[in-house]
């Protein structure tokens, strides 16, 4: 058998037959799908087959089973947003679902597989999604911290780790990567991106995409990435989440949209619409998002779900005064799949009579579902990914951990160290280890773990524990807990305080603080901690600060008078091991900060790439852009992160100063390690265009390597540009450049920079 239209020709004979003699079609439909598979398998990632299969397909296709590929129910298994669906086995054997999510595991993915293999018409397979976010059993850094270690290829390994994990247990489909540009960091999806820039955001969007996807889609250890949310739910005014968004299309284009692009370019199966309204229409009946851009400008193929229950939520919203009435707008934006919803299930044969949709847009949808599912081999084999064997082998290995460490490693961030605090001696006599974070397991893997399984992770003190000698005393208590009023507990901290040499104190967030629905108006220390920690220092002793968290905090008390801090976010299975790495100079910290972090709230938004203002801030004039009370500048810029040893910068080389149009230029510097230690450092490479039809950002990163140095060792680190780099949205909406003055900057933060200037020509 060659191509579908046989499939197809064999099935309606099956149909036929089994009105005849249905013990004899049962056997042909067996001799069928397997010729079936062996056809695919011959081919993979042949899109004129499999377009022409899922054609034929569409073909013996009724309404009904259409729009049920258009649906997706959640499982009971777990639990991801406000409303559970009863029945959905029913529907699954009514042909009324394309896709579960939720339900996991190869023995539960292959029951409901099966309730749709064997009792549908069709024997069209489900997709089964989850939300795999920083890892599946094996936790990773959350992937903002994840972020800090700007290392693209670690960054895909645990994606490759995270997708090898969940397509072992039955999954095909994760809901990531989250690619959401985040200025504002009291919104609490902000744990969940890559930071706030759009060109790291966008390197980090295709590593985890090509993590998941592996380039073979359909290879049993790999998973459908999808690209969320689209688009711009990271600009949520005032950062509380699902609140509405309103932004030119200039910033759209320029600063929210680059990392959904990257994810599509790199090849991702589908994108996610998201729960805000952008400019007055939400963004899961936006056409101008959903169609404009993503299908026309971008040609994106696969196919686009929505985000749970956001097409009924368009009611809500107040675009349309029904669920019909939300169908139809999605449908009409360019929405595929209903997620959990359940409108396109209930009303769009209604709007399809009444002419409100075409079956032409219907049939598009479901290509599009269809497409990925035959990509994915499912039609071959509908329980491909159940494989118990693997399932037993494949989770949480020994090589798995060992990565979940190092990742983690490279995600810590030193934000300061006076004096050379860290790393400490391995000989300390008595060591305090104090803090509500300090024995904690559960916070430590993140919101949005998946599978994650607390009780398998270090935490910090067991970290601690077990790399020094057994000559070390070590005395812990919690302190406090993390968000109550109680101080009862001080004073034994500060007992403990008092017989030790050194104190660790790891004080921070819960991890349900950040995450969905996860919002703060308050985004310093919950509950006592600070106190804590101020009580702590007046004793004078070393302290160092380990801060676990999902977003920036403001701790300008901490970031003035504690001698160490160490940003560790939630690092996930081995966050214990990693730190204790790290504080004892088993691992010298590279991290460099995805985001800024502000002083105060009252600083929000504040990132590195503004624009300079008519009134840039002076001290000493009043009349310039500045607050009364607080600098303009944050307690720490994007990109910052120290090491244990020290870098110099050269002054920059430019190999030309005049610069054509499209043709590269090489900016390079001379980075040389002064200090003590061999450690790495990221170079990151920020250009200005001075003079623009339109204003231009103070600083724009373009580019960024992570090199790494012996003590006394210099290595020169070229970066190449071309005038494309240098494009922007003109005043006429034209990606462009514009003739005229640049500056470029090199350093090891966006604040500490070497200038040199260039012309384009
Ligand atoms: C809602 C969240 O916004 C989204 O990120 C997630 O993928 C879905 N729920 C499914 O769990």
């Amino acid at each position: 058998m060659k191509n579908g239209e046989n499939y197809s020709t064999n099935f309606k004979n099956y149909l036929r037959m089994q009105r005849l003699f249905k013990p004899l079609a049962l056997i042909i439909i067996v001799i069928t799908a397997a010729s079936f598979t062996i056809d695919r398998d011959k081919k993979p990632g042949n899109n004129t087959t499999v377009d022409r299969k899922v054609d034929s397909l569409l073909k013996m296709m009724t309404l009904k089973e259409k729009i049920g590929q258009m649906t997706q129910f959640t499982s009971d298994y777990d639990v991801t947003g406000p409303t559970m669906r009863q029945g959905y086995k029913d529907d699954i054997k009514a042909g009324r679902v394309g896709s579960v999510f939720n339900a996991l595991g190869t023995k539960y993915t292959r029951e409901l597989q099966k309730l749709a293999v064997e009792n549908t018409r069709l024997h069209i397979p489900l997709i089964f999604g989850y939300d795999v976010i920083h890892g599946y059993k094996t936790i990773f850094p959350i992937s903002l911290g994840e972020t800090a270690s700007w290392d693209t290829t670690a960054i895909e390994q645990s994606a490759r780790i995270a997708a090898t994990e969940a397509s072992a247990e039955g999954l095909h489909w994760t809901f990531a990567p989250m690619v959401d540009i985040a200025r504002d960091p009291r919104w609490g999806r902000i744990m969940e991106g890559a930071g706030e820039d759009p060109f790291l955001g966008s390197q980090v969007a295709k590593a985890r995409v090509n993590g998941f996807q592996n380039h073979q889609l359909g290879a049993t250890n790999t998973v459908v990435a999808c690209v969320k949310h689209y688009a711009a739910y990271g600009a949520a005014q005032a950062g509380r989440d699902y609140n509405t968004t309103d932004m030119s299309e200039r910033t759209l284009r320029e600063v929210y949209l680059p990392p959904y692009h990257a994810g599509v370019e790199a090849g991702a199966g589908t994108l996610m619409s998201s729960f805000n309204e952008l400019n007055g229409v939400p963004a899961t009946g936006n056409k101008f998002l959903l169609t404009d851009i993503l299908r026309k400008e971008w040609g994106f193929k696969g196919f686009v779900v929505s985000d749970y229950t956001s097409v009924n939520e368009m009611v809500k919203h107040g675009i349309v005064a029904n669920e019909k009435e939300a169908g139809e707008l999605a449908l009409n934006a360019g929405l595929d799949m209903d997620m959990q919803g359940a409108v396109y299930y209930n009303y769009l044969e209604k709007s399809l009579a009444e002419g409100k949709v075409t079956i032409q847009q219907i049939d598009e949808a479901v290509r599009r579902i269809l497409r990925i599912k035959f990509e994915l081999g499912l039609f071959g084999d509908p329980y491909k990914f159940c494989n118990e064997e693997r399932e037993k082998n494949s989770i949480m290995t020994k090589e798995n951990l060992a990565a979940a460490k190092e990742i983690a490693c490279k995600s810590i961030v030193l934000l300061k160290n006076d004096h050379q605090l860290l790393p400490l001696q391995k000989n300390i006599k008595t060591l305090a280890v104090i803090g509500p974070l300090a024995n904690d397991k559960q916070d430590l893997i993140g919101s949005w773990s998946a599978q994650g399984d607390y009780t398998k992770c270090t935490s910090l003190l067991e970290g601690i524990k077990s790399l020094l000698p057994s000559s070390t005393e070590v005395l812990y208590t919690k302190g406090c807990n993390i968000n109550d009023d109680s101080t009862g507990y001080f004073q034994e901290a500060l007992d403990i305080a008092g017989k030790s040499d050194v104190i660790i104190i790891a004080v921070g967030e819960a991890a349900w603080m950040s995450g969905e629905a996860a919002s703060r108006s308050d985004i310093g220390l919950p509950g006592v901690q600070e106190q804590l920690v101020k009580e702590i220092q007046k004793t004078g002793k070393p302290v160092v600060v380990v801060l676990m968290n999902g977003r920036p905090l403001t701790i300008p008390w901490i970031a003035e008078n504690v001698p160490a801090i160490l940003e560790t976010w939630f690092l996930g299975t081995r966050a214990g091991d990693a730190i204790a790495d790290v504080l004892f100079g088993n691992y010298n910290p590279s991290g460099k900060l995805p985001v800024t972090f502000p002083r105060s709230i009252g600083q929000i938004p504040l990132f590195y790439n503004a624009k300079n203002t008519g009134r840039p801030m002076e001290p000493d004039n009043k009349y310039t852009s500045k607050y009364l009370d607080l600098p303009n500048t944050p307690q720490w810029p994007f990109g910052f992160g120290l090491s244990y040893t020290t870098f110099s910068y050269s002054d920059i080389k430019l190999d030309k100063q005049k610069i054509k149009m499209n043709e590269p230029f090489h900016i390079s510097v001379t980075v040389t390690n002064t200090g003590k230690y061999k450690g790495e450092e990221v170079v990151q490479l920020y250009v200005r265009d001075m003079v623009g039809s339109v204003t231009r950002p103070l600083k724009e990163l373009k580019g960024f390597q992570k090199i790494s140095l012996k003590p006394g060792e210099a290595k020169e680190v070229v970066f190449t540009l071309t005038s494309d780099d240098l494009k922007f949205y003109d005043i006429a909406m034209k990606y462009t450049c514009e003739p005229g003055d640049f500056k470029v900057f090199v350093g090891t933060n966006s604040s500490d920079v070497k200038e040199a200037d260039f012309i384009l020509e």
